[in-house]
């Protein structure tokens, strides 16, 4: 999909279709649309056909006997209110909107932010518009044995919104290409089953973008070096498998020599069966999905690469499959971790603990991140506290824990902060190890950031929890952190 910006509306023709936001009767920004597309809408109103449901979406044709403008107009729901509509529910309708596009033949959809479609900073808004349509042409098809049919629409025309002007909108324009790729990658990575997407061809996929970009390099560590140094948390989860574990690092090195970077770490798990605490048959398939903390991690390094953003940040994802085998963890077994602490092992499902101690351990050692920030489908028990709509945010630092926080808020991605009070952590003590790696039923999600935690001490550290966002109900990948990562990296590159 190209991405476009548009300076006025008055060169549209019939290969065009045209978004507008229907609040309530009142069409928003009605005073800067073409002529004709008022009557339309009001028409169509008068016949029961429009609604402002969110969401909910009417294709028109423009008035008909008007030489100019859009071919079609497509009216989307935006709620009864537009003092209501915020970037949420912009967000939302950029979306309906784009698929309702889709369907049609026209070659260019055009999206008016200029005035209605656009709540909050102008750049900021742009950058989401984009995200938004991005995640609504994206689609998975490479495991078909049939090419997918190739679409009308070519490009998205966004009309640049009130008080932005013409080249930061064109640097937010390229910012929103670059998290759109970032977000389309973190996707492929997700979609792909376990035995497309191995640890070995997770590495592919970092060397293969490090090439790609002049201040990208990557770095992957195999399990003889890994045993070299000491990483027997991650390894004895590695055993059970014939997939070798990779360590991938990407280097981004944007910013001064010398500054230290921010390190992101995430969960590259390619299939998680449990191991030898097996996890039931059903939905076990959506375990290919575990690795997405190091999906959003690659597809969070691909957009701030592509953005050139003028800082330093080191990228780690442990990979690995955790499967049941002759040689895999025991539940009772003890491990000891890079960092010399002993681990038992209570339940072999809890390996994503065990790759990420490991992974947050080396990250301190070989690069002193100024910041540390984990990303991991960790837990079941954060589903059932967050659901959907945001991951779990942990931290040791409250004021990461508030640009985490409001970062979220800014791109449409929201986190909700747990405690990672001193209290739960003896829910972790063994009666024969350092800890035990799981804290027993209660505080699932908690107890969980509280093992992280004992890696992380001297760290200023958080952790997302991202079981509950990485898919959807349709099994499919949402590339969510990827907006979160992306703005709070933009928020500090400044
Ligand atoms: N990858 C899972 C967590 C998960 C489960 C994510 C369901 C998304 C949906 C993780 O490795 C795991 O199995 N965690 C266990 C921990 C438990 C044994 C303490 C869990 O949540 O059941
Ligand atoms: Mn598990
Ligand atoms: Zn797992």
């Amino acid at each position: 999909m190209k991405y476009a910006l548009l300076s006025q509306l008055d060169a549209l023709d019939a290969t065009d279709s045209l978004l507008v936001g229907l609040c309530g009767k009142t069409l928003l920004g009605a005073e800067a649309l073409p002529e004709g597309v008022s009557e339309a809408v009001d028409k169509a109103l008068k016949r029961g056909d429009a609604s402002a449901k969110r969401g909910a979406t009417l294709v028109l044709p423009h008035a008909e006997g008007k030489k100019a403008g859009p071919g079609r107009l497509i009216v989307v729901g935006c709620g009864d209110k537009a003092a209501k509509l915020d970037a949420d529910g912009v967000d939302r309708a950029i979306e309906a909107g784009t698929r309702a596009a889709l369907k049609l033949g026209n070659k260019r959809l055009v999206i008016s932010l200029h005035a209605g479609l656009c709540d909050g900073e102008p750049a900021t808004a742009v950058r989401r518009a984009i995200a938004s349509a991005g995640q609504a042409t994206y689609r998975f098809e490479e495991c078909r044995s049939k090419k997918p049919e190739a679409r009308a629409l070519k490009t998205i025309a966004l009309l640049t919104p009130a008080g932005l002007a013409a080249a930061p909108a064109r640097a937010a324009l390229r910012q929103g290409e670059a998290l759109a790729e970032g977000l389309a990658l973190a996707c492929d990575l997700g979609n792909r089953p376990g035995n497309l997407c191995t640890p070995t061809d997770l590495a592919r996929v970092a060397q293969d973008m490090a090439g790609e970009f002049k201040n990208l390099k990557s770095r992957v560590l195999g399990e003889a070096e890994m045993a070299e140094l000491g990483m027997g948390a991650l390894l004895s989860v590695s055993r059970g498998s014939r997939e070798e574990a990779q360590l991938i690092v990407l280097e981004w090195s944007g910013g001064k020599k010398g500054d230290k970077p921010i390190a992101l770490v995430g969960k590259g798990l390619t299939f998680d069966a449990g191991g030898i605490s097996l996890k039931p048959a059903a939905r076990m398939e959506e375990m290919k999905f575990d690795m997405m903390g190091g999906g959003t991690v690659l597809g969070t390094m691909r957009a701030i690469a592509a953005m050139n953003l003028p800082m330093n940040i080191v990228a780690v994802v442990p990979a690995s499959e955790n499967l049941p085998d002759g040689a895999a963890n025991k539940p009772g077994d003890i491990v000891t971790s890079m960092s010399g602490q002993t681990i038992e092992v209570i339940n072999t499902d809890a390996e994503g603990r065990l790759i990420l101690c490991d992974a947050l351990t080396w990250v301190q050692g070989e690069y002193s991140p100024r910041t540390i920030v984990d990303l991991a489908t960790l837990t079941g028990a954060c589903v059932v506290a967050l659901g959907d709509k945001a991951c779990g945010l942990y931290a040791n630092d409250e004021g990461l824990a508030q640009e985490l926080l409001a970062a979220g808020q800014q791109a449409g991605d929201r986190a909700w902060q747990m405690p990672l009070w001193e209290e739960y952590q003896k829910q972790l003590d063994s009666p024969v190890a350092d800890m035990q790696n799981v804290g027993g039923p209660g505080a699932g999600s908690v107890t969980a950031a509280c093992f992280l935690h004992r890696f992380t001490r001297k760290a200023r550290w958080a952790h997302l929890d991202i079981a509950g966002v990485a898919w959807n109900s349709k099994k499919l990948a949402s590339g969510r952190p990827v907006r979160l990562l992306t703005q709070w990296l933009l928020n500090q590159a400044g």
